[in-house]
């Protein structure tokens, strides 16, 4: 074992007489990636990393259309809504239009998205996250310290799906509790997931049939939400929404979203940051420094990077860092990439809690511009909350057992069973994640 020491891009939580046992590019994370990558939508991930694999930061990509990979390059892409946009015929955003209609934030562009995002600014106030996050995570998290203090296993892919669906449970105020939200919380989380599957890799246009298959889901997705919306109560977002001028019709193209955009991607986020924490052996040194647990969430979406891709299309002819790019073709702007452009930082692909990303880099994972993402706050707050449950409940812990997720867009493991290093042996019946 060696000492500790700061490296030039650490934060100085380097305390010298430490022992260095954790090491932030182990054989196992490497390990666990290839598996990941191998299991989700290989085709995606070999044109993201191994096609682009160059310098450059635009590269064509016959019949696909162009792959922006620089970090500085992404966030110019993101924040330039003349020159890309979110409605334009090859994006991600002209497949939502057809599904969810015209007010889901991102198939939207120019004025109108401008005017819905301020009239949408009061929504997640740091006040209503709290609440809202105190009532629906306490009683979460109070099992999950529980559970793994008494030695029991958990699998926190499934706590990070009761998570999120309970949250929106709670965000879009269905009448339910016990068994019934746990189940209302499940369904909603399949449901978004199930959207997200409908989306083609190739951003191809739905014809017919898949337009009403993923319409059907989506109106099983905002069941309930008219009579939510009716009753205006404010401690939910429809009600909120109603009061902040909302019809019925935006309030479902804006929950909807918030549904499908939230659940997947904090999910993912919680499950990766634990598998990343133990794959290379830093529970024990957030464990001594839990000062350090936002950087090492910061540095888990940085390296997990939930949305890998977002789309755009091109609005017209122009040449963008240096290379020239057609009108109406589909821009990814690929943030899995930026985030390990060396240009910005050293040793990108290596997962160091202690870590200060480079201001080009900072929150780039939940976008830029004015398509940031809105529930930023709220992601945070509920990946703070449970990753204290899991430190609070184990000092060390151990993985037994885990499952990639397969033909997912979105890199995960579908089955990630912890416990408290050293605890009694149980079988693999979740205990906090019994949902
Ligand atoms: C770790 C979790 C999350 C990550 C990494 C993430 C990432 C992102 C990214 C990269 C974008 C920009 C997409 C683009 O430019 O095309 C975005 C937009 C968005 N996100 Fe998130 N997100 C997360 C959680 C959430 C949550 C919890 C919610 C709400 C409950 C949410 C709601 C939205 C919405 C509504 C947009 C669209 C905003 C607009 O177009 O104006 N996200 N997110």
């Amino acid at each position: 074992m060696s000492v500790e020491s700061t490296t030039p891009a650490s934060t100085g939580a380097s305390h010298a007489a430490e022992p260095r046992d954790w090491d932030p590019a182990a054989p196992a994370k490497r390990r666990s990636e290839r598996r990941l990558l191998a299991a989700s939508r290989p085709l995606a991930w070999f044109l993201l990393h191994a096609i682009v694999r160059n310098r450059r930061d635009v590269v064509h990509i016959p019949r696909l259309g162009y792959v922006i990979t620089g970090a500085v390059a992404c966030r110019e892409a993101a924040v330039d809504s003349e020159h890309f946009r979110k409605d334009g015929p090859k994006s991600a955003g002209a497949l939502l239009t057809q599904v969810m209609g015209k007010t889901a934030l991102l198939n939207m562009e120019g004025p109108d998205h401008v005017a819905l995002r301020r009239r949408l600014q009061g929504l997640f106030t740091p006040k209503f996250v709290n609440e809202l996050a105190d009532r629906a995570l306490a009683p979460i998290s109070a099992e999950v310290v529980a559970d793994l203090q008494a030695g029991k296993t958990l699998d926190v892919s499934l706590l990070a799906r009761r998570v999120t669906g309970t949250m929106m449970c709670h965000m879009v105020g269905l009448r339910l509790e016990g068994e019934a939200r746990e189940k209302r919380a499940r369904e909603m989380y399949k449901l978004g997931q199930r959207l997200v599957g409908m989306v083609p890799t190739n951003m191809k246009e739905l014809d017919e049939r898949e337009v009403a298959a993923a319409k059907a889901v989506f109106e099983q997705l905002v069941d309930g939400i008219d009579e939510v919306h009716a009753d205006g109560d404010e401690n939910t977002i429809p009600g909120r929404l109603r009061e902040l001028g909302f019809d019925l019709e935006e309030t479902r193209g804006v929950v909807g979203m918030l549904l499908i955009a939230g659940t997947e991607t904090t999910s993912t986020a919680l499950v990766r940051i634990t598998s990343l924490l133990y794959d290379t052996s830093q529970w024990k040194r957030l464990q001594r420094h839990r000062e350090l647990l936002d950087n090492a969430i910061e540095e888990g979406l940085r390296c997990a990077t939930p949305v890998p891709v977002s789309t755009r299309t091109s609005a017209k002819d122009f040449t963008f860092h240096g290379t020239k790019i057609r009108k109406d073709e589909l821009v990814l702007i690929a943030w899995a990439r930026a985030i390990r452009d060396d240009r910005v930082i050293e040793r990108g692909t290596e997962f160091d809690i202690a870590r200060e990303i480079p201001r080009e880099l900072r929150l780039i994972w939940f976008g830029a511009g004015p398509h940031f993402c809105l529930g930023y706050n709220l992601a945070m707050r509920e990946l703070t909350t449970v990753l204290t449950a899991l430190l609070d409940g184990a000092p060390e812990i151990e993985i037994t057992k885990r499952k990639a997720a397969r033909k997912v867009l979105l890199p995960t493991w579908d089955e990630l069973y912890v416990r408290r290093a050293g605890g009694a042996a149980t079988s693999h019946a979740p205990a906090g994640a019994s949902a």
